[in-house]
């Protein structure tokens, strides 16, 4: 096996390899493997021909077998196969700027796995960010403040037989059309909420910044930027009735999200803005080849999607 030194590393076999070859690689190179992960935070296994659902879900849960459905999250994606997505159905011609799968959720994987079933013709990378570059790089009072107060993530649902829409319903975001099993959840990942006649609020409080738990690495961790209501994001393309929406209120009283700091108190857009910036200047993009499989260390590596056109089939897998 080759092993290069960028970022993310490229493990790829010394002649033409079979899905099969990385997966007893993994089997005996394990300890290898996290470790690669542990320190550089993103791994792309290429040139094993890992192209179809059944081999990327087979290669993923020989790297972790636990593989979790996507419960909690505000991406639109179509389940393909157990615990495997689409990874995203954003219009193409919008950017899905860095982001922690799920940083705002009551869960988020450790790992996120994301499978080329078809490279686009122009464009369409996933790029990937270092979280502790950016938090090194970001200004000591802005780390600060958000360090202290923690960032609350607002959401208001609509409910799939209310008339007007706002992107996902609850009942797609956690996969059931019951609400007591999300209630239940909720309660158990300490998220508060209140249903009403249209559909769910929630309110969780995360932290903006993450503790690796083996390196014990500081790592900036969340997507305030993208919820809050003031700063355009891709999260607008999904509107559907802007009666509902675009207003001061998304996320508490109408259809939509916003963030604030963990006190009730506003988070400025001077800060978020500079966030985007720091972030952008970390970014670090790779072509996508047909049967490329990368994996994501969830908590060292942020990662987006550029805009692309024609085909492109990325899937994804998380544990
Ligand atoms: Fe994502």
């Amino acid at each position: 096996m080759k092993i290069s030194g960028s970022f993310p590393q490229i493990i790829e076999p010394e002649l033409s390899g079979a899905p099969a070859l990385i997966c007893s690689w993994i089997d005996s190179n394990r300890d290898t493997l996290f470790y690669i992960l542990n320190t550089s935070g993103a791994i792309l296994l290429r040139g094993f021909s890992i192209s179809d659902n059944i081999t990327f879900r087979k290669v993923c849960t020989s790297i972790t077998p636990d593989l979790r459905n996507y419960i909690g999250g505000d991406s639109p994606r179509v389940a393909i196969d157990d615990q495997i997505y689409t990874s995203t159905e954003y219009n193409n011609d919008l950017e899905v700027l860095l982001h922690n799968e799920l940083s705002y959720g009551g869960w988020f994987p450790n790992f996120v796995m994301f499978g080329c079933m078809q490279p686009a013709n122009i464009g369409g990378a996933t790029h990937i960010a270092d979280g502790r570059k950016i938090l090194k790089d970001l200004p000591k009072d802005l780390v600060e403040r958000f360090s202290r107060n923690d960032i609350t993530y607002l959401q208001y649902l609509p409910d799939k037989n209310h008339t007007s829409e706002y992107g996902k319903t609850w009942q797609e975001t956690f996969e059931t059309d019951n609400a007591q099993q999300v209630s239940g959840h909720l309660i158990k990942s300490q998220i508060k909420y209140e249903w009403t006649p249209f559909g769910l609020r929630t309110r969780a409080t995360r932290p903006a910044i993450q503790i690796h738990p083996h390196t014990l690495e500081v790592c900036w961790h969340n997507q305030a930027d993208q919820w809050h209501r003031e700063l355009s994001s891709i999260k607008d393309s999904v509107f559907r009735d802007s009666s509902d929406a675009c207003d001061k209120t998304a996320g508490t009283k109408t259809f939509g999200s916003h963030a604030c700091f963990g006190n009730g108190e506003e988070i400025s857009a001077d800060d978020l803005l500079k966030i985007r910036q720091v972030s952008q200047k970390h970014e670090v993009l790779f072509n996508w080849q047909k049967g490329d499989l990368l994996i994501l260390d969830n908590i060292l590596t942020m990662h987006g999607r550029k805009p692309y056109s024609g085909e492109r089939r990325i899937i994804v897998a998380m544990s």
